[in-house]
């Protein structure tokens, strides 16, 4: 079979039931992206003679003859496709792998059909950016610029990989062919897992003969090959952070779908066919899906083994992971004496990170025999240590590299691929490829934790709270990866933003046999601040106050202690430098005023698609905020050692172990570092999160990007400036004769081609001439600051149908200094976007057996462009003296309060509180016929 793919000729036959998208990426065509596989999120989009279709689905044997186009192929480097241009200038994308796709469908579009984008979009998801700046690129609106020499922090400018990433030709995780310089020049080899059909059972007998005489077949891998060493899947600055509790292959299984065997082979077909040879006897054990059942008496228990110190898991016998109970002052006796009280329990839903890259890890031995993996990760150092560990390998022994990496959101904070490759490159001694399907994704990586909060206020009549309760207990799953810090996280900032003299939190972080929960963007607090601010929301409502006002009589101010249920605890938390929350519901309040003049706003009306709005019973109309604060970075350490060096040119190479994965921070890190050192972004070269290249990293989690690794590149640029420098003023000082006192005359002035000494302008060239000119900077992310957000929306409820459709959306954030707006603004909206989706219709659901039932994006609804509403993003104007040139982190914190903010105004539409997210149309239409009985 014959056919042209971006001007190149193929010759290629497709295997039986072969789809496009493989047949291209076996061709060693990496712009089309895995996404879901089954044509729904168009990550594999493409052109066949000029049409746009999804590979993934289209049978390769329809190409014989024809012509595919892929934003390879658009246009050229030099002269990219309109559309490609369009993206790069409006910064429409953040980690990327959703965009190759996106502008291939979109230079389909003519100018009549613009207006018709949300349906001809409707196929190519997005999770990162919220679709406006995608929309932006769409109308032509350029939002990015250029930055002068030194001036390059506060400007929008774009991402270094922009050109890469709108061509298609970025480098994600599995876009290097085996034969590429990182991985082995031997044919691949492919890893498949066959899933445990049980929640709870033990393997009696396991018979692998007839898997390991199937053709193809190299290893299978069971039980008896695990290196018998536990770890936890979710990773650390610290190890101990999480509990010892799982094996790279167990016999005990505890929930559906976790690996029983793998199986290495020529391909992933043979892979899977030898997965379904494998016999397995199982005893099957009682399981327990509810974390409120697994702690009642004589329920089955997930880890009851594991019951020494060194698993660190608090009460094996109860099924919980971790625990905090706690009190200061006597809240029953504040609530006793409350001129008005609030008591209600919330509970939240399982949520997918759905990021549009799933997880994937390629192994192999390089020429010195040390494993090299190539992976999926936020967090490379930390997984290389702790594969050092599991398979007792010394550090140095193993490299790991992330290049970019297509949406991480905390789900790759977790290990969850790099040790089943390594145990078979291990075994085999053959690179090896092990990729999650987008079922796995669902079925099998953690997902954002399930709470159950009950949360009592008391106030006085005035509104000063008096008693704050919140009671919390989280379904964790099997495992207990991030099960301690998400549980000691959902019950910090959400309680001790709030000043009140009667605290009191209850916190339990439970295993069940459901598939394991995991970091997720906001660690928990976003599910506690729906309670909490919930009820904050009806608090003002029984005192019949202002909800703004009610917020500001007991927010937190500077000087005031950050306290949860401790006053005496010790913190590295501080807030007094920079102080935006008084602004942030100050700007959103007037936001959400009726009469407000703003044409911003105006300019963000809805999207959505549905019945159209009118004055009828028929809808009913609300307005909610909630607010949020959420440290800049995770206590207990983060650690950055990074190094910048002036190279040949004037360019500057900086080396940072932090991966990129959507999160902007490698654009931040440029205009740092240009800005330190009086030159433009565009000259600063970026290597980073891999482990040989660069110096140590805690990794990209907690929002720590910026205000940790973007701190000590600060540092370090800074540093390096006084050796350019000093060395340029000694070079002048040795060609030049000397005044009598010995001064050289004007001072030094560092330029983007050189060093300028009065009238003597010395090259970098000249600099170099003497040797490397590298400076290194570290920081160890404390102290820590505060961020805030407030959210406010206004909302219509369609009563027959319980639709809720955001009429307006603002946030205000504080994050500091703003570095790049544009990118800011993005995260706002991205995070905002991913929250409405949790709040009004995404839902991992669970049978009650464990049974994950939403195993696609076609069940899994995940916000399409016609999805989404705009929100407003508006910025508080503090500088904060722990962040780098006064920023402060804002990637999490968006997410957190848009939940209780969309609940309380349909609260404030129906009359009935939502008590459950999500608040799909159901559960609303049921709210507002409870509303208007
Ligand atoms: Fe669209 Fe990440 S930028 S999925």
């Amino acid at each position: 079979m014959r056919f042209d793919v971006d001007g190149h000729r193929h010759d290629a036959d497709p295997q039986p039931g072969q789809v496009l998208r493989t047949l291209l990426r076996d061709q060693g065509v990496t712009a089309v992206k895995k996404g879901c596989d089954s044509g729904d999120c168009g990550a594999c989009s493409v052109l066949v003679d000029g049409d746009p279709v999804h590979s993934c689905i289209y049978p390769a044997h329809r190409i014989d003859g024809r012509r595919v186009t892929t934003a390879a192929g658009l246009g050229t480097p030099d002269a990219p496709h309109p559309v490609q241009r369009a993206f790069a200038d409006a910064a429409a994308f953040q980690c990327g792998f959703c965009t190759a796709g996106m502008v291939v469908t979109a230079s389909t579009f003519g100018p009549d059909d613009l207006a018709d984008h949300h349906r001809r979009l409707k196929g190519n998801l997005c999770r990162c950016t919220g679709y406006r700046a995608i929309e932006d690129a769409l109308a032509g609106v350029v939002n990015t610029t250029c930055a002068a020499p030194g001036d390059a922090v506060g400007t929008s400018v774009r991402a270094p990989a922009a050109a890469r990433i709108v061509s298609g030709r970025e480098e994600y995780t599995l876009d290097v062919p085996p034969t590429g310089d990182v991985m082995s020049t031997e044919a691949l080899l492919h890893l498949a897992v066959l899933g445990s059909p049980h929640a709870h059972a033990r393997i009696t007998a396991i018979d692998t003969t007839a898997a390991e005489a199937l053709p193809g077949v190299h290893a299978v891998l069971t039980w008896r090959d695990d290196p018998g060493v536990l770890f936890s899947t979710g990773r650390h600055e610290s190890r101990l952070d999480d509990p010892d509790d799982t094996l790279v292959l167990d016999r005990v299984l505890r929930f559906r779908g976790q690996r029983v065997a793998a199986v290495v082979a020529d391909s992933v077909r043979i892979a899977e066919q030898a997965c379904a040879l494998v016999e397995v006897t199982y005893e099957v054990l009682p399981s327990v899906h509810d974390a409120d059942a697994a702690r009642a008496p004589g329920a089955p228990l997930v880890h009851g083994e594991k019951t020494t110190a060194e698993h660190r898991i608090a009460e094996p016998g109860r099924n919980v992971v971790a625990a905090l109970h706690g009190e200061t002052g006597d809240v029953d006796a504040a609530l006793a004496t409350a001129a008005a009280t609030v008591e209600g329990t919330w509970s939240t839903g399982r949520v997918s990170h759905a990021a549009l890259e799933t997880h994937a890890t390629r192994g192999r031995f390089d020429d010195e025999g040390r494993l090299v993996l190539r992976t999926a990760t936020q967090v490379p150092f930390l997984v290389r240590d702790e594969i050092a560990r599991v398979f007792g390998l010394e550090p140095d022994r193993v490299r790991v590299v992330a290049k970019r990496v297509g949406g991480g959101f905390g789900g790759k904070q977790e290990l969850l691929t790099e040790d089943l490759v390594t145990l078979a490159v291990l075994r085999t001694g053959r690179t090896v490829q092990y990729e999650f399907s987008r079922r796995d994704e669902f079925t099998v990586a953690p997902t954002r934790h399930p709470m159950r909060v009950r949360v009592r206020l008391g106030a006085t009549a005035d509104g000063t709270l008096t008693a704050l309760h919140v009671d919390q207990s989280m379904d964790t799953g099997a495992y207990g990866n991030h099960g301690i810090g998400v549980m000691f996280h959902s019950v910090s900032e959400s309680v001790a933003v709030y000043r009140c003299a009667n605290k009191r939190v209850d916190a339990e972080s439970v295993y069940t046999n459901n598939l394991p929960s995991g970091a997720f963007r906001g660690y928990g607090l976003g599910q506690v601040v729906f309670a909490v601010e919930s009820a904050m929301d009806e608090l003002a409502r029984r005192l019949d106050l202002d909800p703004f006002a009610l917020r500001r009589r007991n927010v937190v101010v500077p000087g005031d202690p950050l306290v949860v249920t401790d006053p005496d605890e010790e913190t590295d938390l501080h807030f007094d430098g920079s102080y935006g929350l008084d602004q942030c519901l100050d700007l959103v309040q007037r936001a959400l005023t009726p009469d407000a003049d703003t044409a911003a706003r105006d300019a963000l009306l809805p999207r959505m698609d549905g019945p159209a709005l009118d004055d009828s019973a028929d809808w009913a109309y609300g307005t909610g905020m909630a607010l949020a604060a959420i440290a800049t970075l995770p206590p207990r350490g983060h650690h950055a050692h990074v190094t910048v060096e002036l190279t040949a040119g004037g360019r500057y190479r900086i080396g940072v172990g932090t991966a990129e994965f959507g999160n902007g921070t490698t654009t931040v890190h440029t205009q740092l570092v240009a800005t330190a050192l009086g030159t433009t972004p565009d000259r600063v070269d970026v290597h980073q999160s891999d482990t040989d290249a660069t110096r140590y990293d805690t990794g990209a989690f907690g929002s720590a990007g910026v205000v940790v690794a973007g701190k000590a590149l600060y540092a370090a640029a800074t540093a390096l400036r006084e050796q350019v420098i000093a060395r340029a003023l000694t070079l002048v000082a040795d060609a030049t004769p000397r005044t009598a006192s010995g001064v050289l005359g004007p001072a030094a002035v560092l330029g983007v081609d050189g060093v300028r000494v009065g009238d003597v302008h010395v090259a970098f060239e000249d600099l170099l001439a003497d040797g490397p000119l590298v400076a290194h900077g570290q920081h160890d992310g404390t102290p820590r600051s505060l961020a805030f957000t407030v959210h406010g929306v206004r909302v219509a409820v369609h009563r027959p149908t319980g639709e809720v459709r955001v009429l307006q959306s603002v946030q205000a954030v504080d994050a500091g200094t703003v570095l790049n707006p544009e990118q800011l603004r993005g995260q706002v909206e991205g995070g905002a976007a991913q929250a409405m989706g949790s709040t009004l219709y995404e839902e991992v659901v669970l049978d009650g057996a464990g049974r994950v039932t939403t195993d696609s994006f076609r069940n899994y609804r995940v916000p399409k462009i016609s999805d989404v509403p705009a929100t407003q993003v508006l910025f508080a104007e503090t500088h904060d003296p722990l962040g780098p040139l006064g920023a402060k982190s804002m990637s999490e914190a968006p997410y957190n309060p848009v939940a209780p903010a969309v609940a309380n105004a349909v609260r404030d539409a129906v009359g009935v509180r939502p008590y459950r997210l999500p608040m799909t149309r159901d559960r609303v239409w049921a709210l507002a016929e409870e509303g208007t009985c």
